[in-house]
């Protein structure tokens, strides 16, 4: 049977707003399934009739342009309860024979918002977020205004009985005010969700899509770095096809101090899957030799990978499909043509080109959050879904000059130690990352009685909510004299070490 037809879901359909996912994730908070299908997907009808409501999303485009993005107009008349965001608004407008017109000057930023009294969404007056060109100039039939602004004489329209509504603000952002009331109203007192939608429900509905994609025969092969998102990806699939699954690790020796260990012994204990370790320091090491440029270092590590897959395809066998835990926010960045490349981010690398596979992302609409709580769903250790995150070439993006393994050593062991240090203290609660860093200068020290001159270690612990920005993290000066003293002591190569303060911007996370 299929399942997802006995799903309450929420149907947002995409025509190209920046904020689509955003509606979808407002909607999970609010424990209502939610689903994103473009505007042009052949899939469109058939998931119109499944859904209990659908939104309709915002778009660069304008609805006056004649081959601007559009859906069937029948569609809306099928009694689904619909609301119409921003170009959203505008279609359900056109297309119910009201009138759009642009307007004079595009409108972008807040606005204060005036509902009419006894709007069905809306309640109190408050600043809304705009961003729009053109405007409802004559409702369809049927339909009322439900609030104006001083600019905007329908920023938001309704037709409760027809169970559709309109609103040309972003109620899904949180510069405006009391959005979340207005999606809560719709979904809930018009659309008439339950709102009992869970990680547990996510996890069900998507092992069974998987397995209807995967089919009884077909196999998967996941790249697994051990970082939460593949090991969720990896544990979801597992979950659906078992050991079609075919987990590959890569050791690069690049990890933290005992991490290759503690993710083999995670898949081996936790992810019913089939899985391939594969140990290729020795290869890492040989394409690093000599190289000192960083991005010249990511290069030389993503041509590996995609060699070692290449040397271990007959252990690995055939598969039909590539899983990856692409994240939403992964989904975002790479979608931005026109964002500058700063470093070139790299996971587990690339695979050959003679891979042909299909791709299953099962995680793309998920926040980082809801991985974690998919995977606790999972039954995955703390270990595996708690953990910070880490970049696919390893510390070879913390490491400035030569990578070599006695220099790998020496930051692991200095990174050991400052991680020790800050979770004895409870101190990494807060923390985003927290890390160890060797410089390629050298100064000189004196140890007992003999001149020394060597390496720093920079330790470097910052606070962020998703990476773009991050402050340096207060620590106890006690705490970093401490650590300060146990690296110079204990770890070999190592005469200084230092605290980074810098925030980013203008500093990045990592040291490269
Ligand atoms: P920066 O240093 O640019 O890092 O402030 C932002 C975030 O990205 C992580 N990072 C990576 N993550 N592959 C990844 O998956 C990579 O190649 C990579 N390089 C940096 C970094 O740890 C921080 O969380």
């Amino acid at each position: 049977m299929d399942k997802s037809a006995t799903h309450e879901t929420l149907l947002v359909v995409d025509f190209g707003g920046q904020y689509t996912q955003l509606i979808a994730r407002k909607a999970r908070e609010l424990k209502v399934y939610s689903k994103i299908v473009a505007w042009d997907s052949p899939n469109l009808e058939s998931e119109w009739r499944q859904a209990k409501a659908a939104i309709l999303s915002g778009g660069p485009k304008s609805v006056l342009d004649s081959d601007s993005p559009t859906i069937s107009p029948d569609l809306l008349k099928s009694g689904t309860p619909v609301l119409g965001i921003c170009y959203g608004q505008q279609l359900l407008a056109r297309l119910l024979d009201g009138e759009v017109v642009k307007v004079e000057h595009r409108e972008y930023g807040k606005q204060l918002l005036q509902p009419v009294p006894n709007a069905a969404l809306l309640r109190e007056s408050g600043q809304v977020w705009m961003s729009h060109g053109d405007a409802v100039a004559t409702l369809p039939k049927g339909f009322q205004v439900a609030a104006t602004t001083s600019t905007c004489a329908v920023a938001a329209m309704e037709a409760p009985e027809q169970k559709l509504f309109g609103v040309q603000f972003h109620p899904e952002v949180t510069h405006t005010e009391g959005g979340k009331e207005v999606l809560r109203k719709f979904l809930f007192d018009q659309a008439g969700f339950r709102g009992d939608w869970t990680s547990a429900n996510f996890i069900e509905e998507t092992s069974e899509e998987i397995r209807r994609r995967v089919g009884s025969k077909g196999r998967a092969l996941c790249a697994v770095s051990g970082g939460v998102d593949s090991t969720v990806a990896a544990a979801l699939i597992a979950r659906a096809i078992g050991d079609r699954l075919v987990c590959v690790f890569v050791d690069h020796g690049l990890m933290r101090k005992n991490e290759a260990a503690q993710v083999v012994e995670t898949f081996r204990t936790y992810v019913p899957a089939e899985f391939v370790a594969i140990e290729a320091s020795g290869q890492f090491f040989k394409a690093l030799a000599g190289v000192i440029d960083p991005e010249e270092k990511r290069k030389r590590i993503g041509g590996e990978f995609v060699r070692v897959f290449e040397q271990h395809a007959s252990e690995i066998g055939d598969c039909d499909f590539l899983a990856q835990g692409t994240l939403y926010p992964d989904v975002i960045e790479s979608g931005s043509k026109t964002a500058a490349k700063i470093k070139t981010h790299h996971n587990v690398g690339g695979l050959p080109d003679c891979m042909k596979m299909e791709l299953i992302e099962p995680l793309r609409w998920l926040f980082k959050d809801e991985v974690r709580s998919a995977g606790r769903e999972l039954g995955l250790p703390s270990e595996a879904i708690d953990r910070e995150p880490f970049p696919g070439p390893g510390l070879a993006v913390r490491i400035l000059g030569e990578v070599t393994p006695e220099r790998v050593r020496t930051v692991q062991d200095a990174d050991f130690i400052f991680r020790e240090e800050l979770f004895r203290e409870g101190l990494n609660r807060g923390i985003w990352q927290s890390y160890a860093a060797l410089l390629d200068v050298r100064s000189v020290g004196v140890m007992g009685d003999e001149r020394t001159y060597l390496n720093p270690i920079v330790l470097r612990a910052v606070s962020s909510e998703d990476a773009m920005t991050a402050h340096a993290s207060e620590i106890p000066f006690a705490v970093l004299e401490r650590i300060a003293s146990r690296i110079v002591n204990e770890v070999q190569g190592v005469n200084r070490v230092l605290y980074d303060l810098t925030s980013k911007p203008p500093a990045t996370i990592e040291w490269e």
